[in-house]
């Protein structure tokens, strides 16, 4: 089929790249001329793992373009996706204006019929608002198209991004058109094998079922983090909590890792949008704002276990970070726990010496050169002289460090297991001083 996708960012372009792969004949707009430029010579702006070649070979094949000429896609798009950005504004609601400017552009263009799939995380109601936009810019030019306008929001994750696009656990699909919801089928087919994971509903159900998802899964982990921080003044191990309540299916075993709190592009943003959604009608949300809260303590629990270690003397300290990113397998510093333990430090006066797999970029682009931070090029180059160990970010080559070594280079022995990645026994027979998350024991 022929495809248009508007929006390059993580969405858009893992989108556009797996249907090219299933030899569908894909152009993706993106109003970044200079993202389009790279993208047209095989450089992907973001880290996501087993993008890269696809995105190569699709283009070399012809199947995947990449344009700043909207018009040009809207003429070729017999499905045209719009995947732009929705950020939050000031008082936490999303920030509309991309998707309703793509919707003015579709309308002002848009020349035979089309089925326009809207894949950004959006307010419920926005689909009504495309549909209403792009009809006024039809009517103003004088002209019937018939289109349709469908809910189809997108649950990749990041680092697993085309994994999760190739063998989506549900294919969403908010409509009340036979037409579009057959169009939609027949797109997806290469990815809905085996058994039919097509949701059909209306449209506002399906705009709401993108934020309820993300809300459920940031409310488990809120739910964790609370339980670790009774763990924690009881005497009790959550990790062990964790695995007696995971095996009940009721609960399972998925998102109750407790940690150094949520980060990322989407949980913190859509918690926040939803409260705003309820808010907007008279309600007032009061599990969301609690999940929200609590993560927002989480994020400083590696500060404060620190303070507590080191009596609040920790001017002057350095202090060893291991992972940046807001998790494994990407570069995204968005939201990132690392963050607001950083800016903590800097503003007690410590220094941070850190390594990261994949995001020192991103943390330059952030930060800039600093005094008090040393991205570091190993993750044992960042321990030399400092007087902690603090795990940020649960990269898998931090899973079996040579302790013995740690103990060597570190000033003081003694880590924060900000993900619980370690086994407390074995970290404390090499001589080190060891502190999890709800792990039972109190600095
Ligand atoms: C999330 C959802 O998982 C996707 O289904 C959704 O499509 C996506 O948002 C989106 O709306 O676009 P993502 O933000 O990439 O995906 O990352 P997750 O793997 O969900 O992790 C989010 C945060 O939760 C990370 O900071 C992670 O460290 C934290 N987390 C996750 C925990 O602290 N504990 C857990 O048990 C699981």
């Amino acid at each position: 089929m022929r495809v248009a996708i508007f929006g390059t960012g993580y969405v858009g372009l893992v989108t556009g790249t797996c249907l090219a792969e299933v030899g569908n004949d894909v152009i993706c707009v993106d109003v970044d001329a200079l993202k389009v430029a790279r993208l047209e010579r095989g450089e992907i702006p973001i880290f996501e793992p087993g993008l890269s070649p696809l995105v190569i070979d699709n283009h070399a094949a012809g199947r995947l373009h990449f344009t700043t000429d909207a018009e040009s896609a809207i003429a070729h798009g017999e499905i045209i996706f719009i995947a732009v950005g929705t950020p939050p504004d000031e008082d936490g609601s999303a920030d509309l204006s991309h998707v309703l400017d793509v919707a003015r552009t579709i309308g002002r263009t848009l020349q035979r019929p089309a089925v326009i799939v809207n894949k950004s995380t959006v307010p419920v109601g926005t689909a009504d608002r495309v549909r209403d936009t792009i009809a006024a810019e039809l009517a103003g030019r004088g002209v019937d198209v018939q289109f349709d306008v469908v809910s189809n929001p997108e649950f990749l994750k990041e680092g697993d991004a085309v994994q999760d696009c190739m063998r989506p656990d549900r294919i969403i699909i908010g409509s009340d058109s036979a037409r579009a919801i057959t169009a939609l089928r027949t797109l997806y087919a290469p990815f809905n094998r085996n058994h039919d994971r097509l949701v059909l509903m209306d449209v506002r159900s399906a705009e709401l079922t993108k934020y309820a998802a993300n809300a459920m899964l940031a409310t488990k982990i809120s739910f964790m983090n609370e339980i670790a921080n009774i763990a924690e003044r009881v005497g009790a191990d959550v990790e062990q909590v964790r695995l007696g309540i995971g095996s009940d299916p009721r609960i399972g075993y998925h998102f109750i890792y407790p940690g150094a709190g949520y980060g990322g592009s989407c949980f913190p943003k859509d918690v926040k949008a939803l409260e705003h959604i309820a808010r907007s009608q008279g309600y007032e949300p009061r599990v969301l704002s609690a999940v929200e809260a609590t993560n927002a303590a989480q994020k400083e629990r590696l500060f404060e276990l620190l303070g507590s270690y080191f009596e609040a003397q920790l001017k002057g300290r350095t202090i060893a970070l291991w992972g940046l990113a807001f998790k494994p397998n990407t570069d995204d510093m968005r939201e990132a726990p690392s963050r607001t333990l950083l800016e903590q430090l800097w503003n007690a006066g410590a220094r941070v010496r850190a390594y990261d797999p994949e995001a020192h970029d991103e943390v330059r682009r952030i930060y800039g050169m600093r005094e008090d931070l040393q991205l570091c090029d190993s993750q044992y180059q960042a321990l030399e002289g400092a007087d902690a160990l603090v795990v940020v970010t649960e990269w898998k080559a931090f899973r079996s460090p040579d302790l013995g070594r740690i103990r060597e280079l570190l000033a003081t022995p003694v880590i924060f297991d900000g993900r619980n990645i370690f086994d407390p026994q074995a970290i404390e027979s090499a001589g080190l001083a060891y502190y999890g998350i709800g792990r039972g024991r109190s600095v």
